[in-house]
């Protein structure tokens, strides 16, 4: 429809523009009746519809209306499948449209930086590449269903430990590499139609009033074109925030914040364009949402059987002996709460409210000769010798026993963070006891982060579901029974102990301020350059079928950094059953122009393929995929010279490689002066060669004229690496340069620059 916004803006007095600026209660933004500006509502999120009729809260304590839960990001992400959640996201915008809600609070895309943060299970992974894939992907499904979404948390909130105050002390380029790459592809490529900024502060600054996150960076650089919303109470004082590039203030602020936004126009604090722009771009979401209502249907039982499908083709096989697929009618012992009572989501405001949940004991009736087990108490780790034996018993008359275990619900959450890895004590125990009776165990795992696993070795198969949705029992039968044919991968290295986590010494900070002292080496950037052996790496996960790689093309050998670079690569399936492969690749930086991680992922694909059968995967990478952002340019850069193309089934697995060679005309900015290191300037190609001729004229000098024992005594090797450290007036010193050649050196080395 065809309408004026900024007209309407007009026309609103200067109380209606800053009552548009906050919540008129927890879910909705306010109307303007006489002016055609209706009241939308606005909903979590982000793997399904959590409605809430009256009495809103956003920690999951009230109820909402009854609908589907998805699995949560901490599975998706595992899929690699950017059409699956494209597909997912869908739904749930079908599902706000069929409920009449605008938008729909989600994705979530903050890093996974440490294990134990509370929320992780919401999270996507600890690799911005792949969580921005995912956003976007997700962003795409909802919105192209007439919803908006809503990002968040907008930016570096990656612990739940004094959530709404502490600091996030981050260094830019960490910053921009790993936290905020996570959001900037999703936001450029999926324009979501609003973000929601964090509670935290940034190197001081509050998101929700931080003028460079919501004004240079998100609106000027990426040019983000709808609102920001601020995460729930995350407003800390209105007035600059508003002036930052915080829209709306969520929840309702009992119009005190208005009263303030009123009153700083009145005084000539505010400039009352600013308050227009703020308004006119919520009218512009709200007015697009109605532009594009449908009519549409919640189908519950279809979203449910996609909740099913969604987490098949999520769930990660960690370790299989040989024992899975089980077969049918097998004698089976399922043993554990979770196989009645499957954990398959998170607390706090994702929490839905499930029109049905299948768990596998459901799920297997007619799939083999079951008999059930408890095995553990879930309110309280202790261990319960009764169940336990009971547990033994059953695992000791079957062929094979399947443990369902995990973290009860009460081991992570939002609002706080985990302290330690561990399982409880009382299911590591359960499984230590039955793999002395049963020596077919499968354990499945329910958690929405990774533990400890003390029992790796002795159990014969390891499946991860995560917090696997409503329809987690019918995935896990599936699975194990071979019907689908695992086909997840992990979006998150799961370490052996907590303690070798990059931010074990960091997280989570002193309750004032973190520090990511890490800095880029997050994940598997940090594992894979200590050489740290792990539990299992990113991207690693198991089929029942065997993929082979052939055949590595890339369409040119050497690139400006203009340019894009097609990679290809075949994939065979070279096993017995039909199944899907997550082809991932990294780039790994061979310049030497800056301190980075071993390899980074910056494509990969998903196929599917029956056996035999072979398939071309062809991938993109650009400039971006080959840069890191340079604080000097304030810009992503791509020095130029050579870059590994990887191709990996895991971060730890690379079976294909090749090399491109890259050339670009930026040049950083060098400051130079009689203090600038030889080194540094030997690393330019056209100072290399100004310093070449200084360098080996003093060379000769200081080699020259100390007979046999000098030469023994200094080497050209030793003297080129002490060189690297020398600053240029060393050469005056050491080298018997004169002062006057000195400066003469330092103008000749500024002008090639
Ligand atoms: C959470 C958000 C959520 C909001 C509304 C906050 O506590 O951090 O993710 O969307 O509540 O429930």
């Amino acid at each position: 429809m065809e309408r004026d916004v900024k007209e309407i803006v007009r026309q609103m007095t200067l109380e209606e523009k800053a009552g548009m600026c906050s919540g008129k209660d927890f879910w909705h933004l306010k109307s303007v009746e006489r002016l055609g500006i209706p009241e939308v509502m606005v909903s979590d999120g982000p793997h399904g519809l959590r409605k809430q009729a009256e009495n809103g809260d956003h920690l999951g304590i009230n109820e909402s209306i009854k609908a589907v839960c998805f699995p949560a990001a901490c599975a998706t992400a595992c899929s690699f499948d950017r059409d699956l959640l494209e597909e997912m996201g869908a739904a749930l915008g079908t599902e706000c449209q069929a409920e009449n809600v605008s938008v729909l609070l989600g994705p979530a895309v903050n890093i996974k930086r440490s294990p134990l943060c509370g929320r992780n299970f919401e999270y996507f992974s600890e690799d911005p590449y792949l969580a921005g894939q995912m956003a976007k992907a997700h962003i795409t499904g909802v919105q192209k269903e007439g919803v908006g979404t809503s990002i968040k948390h907008f930016a570096a909130n990656n612990q739940e430990y004094h959530r709404m105050s502490a600091s996030s002390e981050v260094d830019e380029r960490t910053l921009r590499e790993i936290y905020l790459a996570a959001f900037e592809t999703p936001v450029k490529e999926a324009k979501p139609k609003t973000v929601m900024c964090s509670y935290n502060r940034i190197n001081g600054v509050f998101a929700s009033e931080n003028p460079w996150l919501l004004d240079e960076v998100l609106r000027k650089e990426w040019g983000y074109e709808g609102y920001v919303m601020s995460d729930w109470g995350a407003v800390n004082d209105r007035v600059p925030g508003l002036k930052a590039g915080l829209e709306l203030e969520m929840p309702a602020s009992g119009g005190e914040t208005d009263r303030q936004i009123v009153e700083a126009v009145k005084n000539g604090t505010l400039k009352e364009e600013v308050l227009d722009q703020a308004v006119e771009r919520i009218l512009n979401v709200i007015f697009d949402y109605v532009d594009h209502r449908k009519d549409a249907v919640f189908d519950m039982e279809k979203d449910h059987a996609l909740a099913e499908k969604v987490e098949t083709e999520s769930m990660v096989l960690l370790k299989n002996d040989g024992i899975l697929p089980l077969k049918k009618g097998v004698r089976a012992a399922f043993i554990g709460v979770f196989a009645k009572t499957p954990r398959y989501q998170g607390g706090g405001s994702s929490h839905i409210n499930s029109f049905r949940v299948t768990g596998a004991l459901e799920a297997a009736e007619k799939m083999a000769d079951l008999t059930y087990a408890e095995g553990y108490r879930l309110k309280e780790d202790v261990i319960d010798e009764v169940l336990v034996a009971e547990a033994v018993e059953a695992a000791k008359s079957a062929e094979v026993a399947v443990i369902f275990a995990g973290l009860p619900d009460a081991f992570e959450s939002e609002g706080y963070d985990r302290t330690h890895m561990r399982m409880p004590d009382s299911q590591n125990y359960l499984i230590h006891e039955v793999c002395k009776v049963q020596p077919n165990v499968v354990v499945v795992l329910h958690n929405g982060s990774p533990v400890e696993m003390p029992w790796a070795e002795e159990v014969s198969g390891i499946l991860e579901a995560y917090l696997g949705g409503q329809g987690v029992g019918t995935a896990e039968v599936r699975i194990l029974f071979g019907e689908a044919n695992p086909c997840g991968k992990l979006a998150e290295t799961i370490p052996y102990k907590l303690s070798d986590n990059p931010s074990y010494l960091n997280f989570p900070g002193d309750g004032e301020t973190v520090a990511y002292r890490e800095g880029i080496f997050v994940g598997y950037r940090y594992y894979d350059r200590k050489e740290m052996p792990v539990r299992y790496p990113f991207g690693y996960g198991l089929s029942y079928t065997e993929f082979s790689y052939s055949n590595l093309q890339l369409d040119k050998s050497s690139m400006k950094d203009t340019d894009t670079l097609t990679v290809s690569v075949d994939i065979t399936n070279t096993g017995k059953r039909a199944g899907k492969e997550i082809v991932q690749l990294y780039v790994a930086d061979r310049t030497g122009s800056a301190d980075r991680p071993v390899r980074e992922l910056k494509n990969f694909a998903k196929v599917s393929l029956e056996p035999g059968e072979t398939e071309t995967v062809r991938m993109e990478l650009n400039k971006r995929s080959f840069a890191w952002y340079n604080v000097k340019l304030h810009d992503w850069y791509a020095a130029s010279g050579t870059y590994e193309i990887q191709i990996g089934k895991s971060s730890r697995e690379i079976v294909l490689c090749d090399t491109v060679e890259l050339t670009t005309d930026v040049k950083v900015p060098m400051e130079i002066h009689k203090n600038t290191t030889v080194g540094q300037l030997l690393r330019n190609p056209d100072m290399a060669q100004v310093l070449q001729e200084a360098l080996s004229e003093m060379m000769s000098t200081m080699g020259a004229g100390g007979g046999e024992a000098s030469t023994e005594a200094i080497s050209p090797e030793m003297i080129r690496g002490m060189m690297e450290s020398m600053p240029l007036r060393g050469l005056r010193s050491f080298a018997g340069m004169s002062e006057e050649a000195l400066n003469r050196l330092v103008e000749k080395l500024r002008e090639v620059q």
